[in-house]
């Protein structure tokens, strides 16, 4: 057989060498962006409000989960795609069960104008939720305590408030931001009568971290790398210049606080991240323009727009699909914003059939476009450039946040589609920590700092969230 390498004409080649070219990241690179990152924690930790730098959102979480936590609790996962309710039997002994739903959000709710259609939506599958587990009604008295994981960035200044400071991820729905999201999600509980209490907010990034910890005392990080990009970790109090005075008498200096970093929006100023042509294209198409620079060119939301893009100049330049009509539906499809998503890369990178049959299907169903075999290596080497960057990229803020708190070995807990089910992605992820640190040699499950699968994140670190607030009102602390 041919090697599949030597198969591509000269012209496509060319192209390839170009994409590889602009979508690498050297060490080099890398070690220059984390530079640039750590100062920007920083910067955030004194002042968040600056629209250009990381918010580095206070959580109001002050205890590590012991693991000994336990109790029933409703949580709520409010993600990029799905909603998932769930009750947690925290059981402790580091262990808890789960029972869940899961509740695909209307493809119409990103951007509605309404926002009762959206907190609506949420209160009315918390109510079938309830009704589904209580076939016999629910007893007389009984509140639910609800922890809410929105992984949007808010402003916390207690665990049970939060005010969006702006939506990302596509979300674009007017009137919620800057209003509390828990105040708007109580309105919606009352209107339908559910004996539900929201007693905790947190974010995703926060969830994944807290449930990983209650399992496994070396997790130091939770990170997201899914439809957004996003990361959360402890830090020390006195180093949470913007919170002083806010701070009640009886938490220590010494004490940490659990941050929610928001460094989606890392280098907003375009300082050091090596954007290309198709990363702006795809910033200044968006709903919000400026914003999530960092989310822009690693989250997988965006991954399959790059992807279409890049095929999109060479078909448009003769190199590719070359007996593709321009009035043809494959023709009309590849100049469909967003058409593509993770999936279609995820397709490409792993199909190991020797002429490529799942990627031909995929672009004849995606895109309803037919493919040479050379046209098909191409695009899977394209992907993976791409996946590879994005990899690469996301780890910087994992980098940055153990250089600055000085952790040399841990855990750190990762959720999200990308990381769960994109090949190849944690293998490439710990490269680029491989490369930073220098572990040259050394197995991947030697790593000293290693990105773990999460605990189910989000909805059962919402539940611990939610003990460890009860613990602290019991104990009346704040
Ligand atoms: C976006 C959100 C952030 C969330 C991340 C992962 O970056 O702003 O809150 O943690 O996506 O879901």
């Amino acid at each position: 057989m041919v090697a599949k390498e030597n198969i591509l004409s000269v012209e496509l080649q060319e192209r390839l060498n170009h994409f590889q070219d602009e979508f690498w990241v050297p060490k080099e690179k890398l070690n220059h962006i984390i530079e640039y990152f750590i100062s920007e924690l920083n910067r955030g930790l004194h002042d968040g409000t600056d629209p250009l730098g990381i918010p580095m959102n206070a959580a109001w979480v002050m205890d590590y989960p012991t693991g000994n936590e336990k109790g029933d609790y409703l949580a709520l996962d409010l993600g990029g795609t799905n909603m998932r309710v769930v009750v947690v039997h925290l059981l402790g002994n580091h262990k808890f069960t789960t029972e869940q739903s899961k509740f695909k959000l209307p493809s119409t709710i990103r951007t509605t104008k309404n926002r009762e259609d959206l907190f609506g939506f949420i209160a009315e599958s918390l109510g079938k939720f309830l009704k589904e587990k209580n076939p016999n009604g629910i007893p007389e008295g009984k509140v639910f305590p609800l922890g809410f994981t929105f992984s949007y960035p808010c402003t916390q200044t207690r665990v049970d408030v939060g005010v969006l400071q702006r939506w990302t991820k596509g979300f674009d729905i007017p009137g919620v931001e800057g209003e509390d999201v828990v105040a708007l999600l109580k309105k919606d509980i009352k209107k339908r009568n559910l004996p539900i209490k929201i007693v905790s907010l947190i974010n995703d990034t926060c969830g994944t971290l807290v449930a990983s910890r209650y399992t496994d005392p070396l997790t130091e990080m939770g990170c997201i790398f899914g439809t957004g990009v996003n990361g959360a970790y402890y830090e020390k109090v006195s180093n949470i210049s913007k919170i002083d005075g806010t701070l009640e008498d009886d938490i220590l200096p010494s004490s940490k606080m659990l941050i929610n970093c928001e460094y989606g929006s890392f280098d907003n100023i375009h300082k050091v991240l090596p954007r290309n042509t198709y990363d702006k294209e795809i910033d200044e198409e968006s709903p919000r323009p400026g914003q999530q620079t960092f989310e822009k060119m690693t989250s997988g939301y965006y991954l399959g727009e790059l992807i279409r893009k890049s095929m999109l100049e060479c078909y448009n330049g003769g190199v590719l699909f070359k007996h593709l009509a321009k009035n043809s539906e494959g023709a009309k499809n590849l100049n469909k914003a967003y058409l593509l998503d993770t999936s279609f890369l995820s397709a490409l990178e792993s199909d190991e059939t020797q002429d490529l049959s799942e990627t031909d299907s995929q672009f004849k169903e995606t895109l309803a476009v037919q493919t040479t075999l050379e046209e098909r290596l191409f695009a899977k080497k394209l992907a993976s450039f791409i996946g590879t960057r994005a990899a690469r990229l996301s780890t910087c803020g994992i980098s940055a946040a153990c250089k600055k708190m000085n952790y040399k070995h841990c855990h750190i807990a990762a959720d999200g589609s990308v990381f769960m089910r994109y090949p190849h992605f944690p293998e490439r992820a710990a490269q680029a920590l491989s490369d930073v640190w220098g572990w040259d040699g050394m197995k991947m499950e030697d790593h000293p700092i290693q990105i773990v699968r999460a605990q189910d994140g989000s909805g059962v670190g919402a539940a611990i969230i939610a003990a460890l607030s009860d613990i602290r009102i019991s104990k009346g602390l704040s």
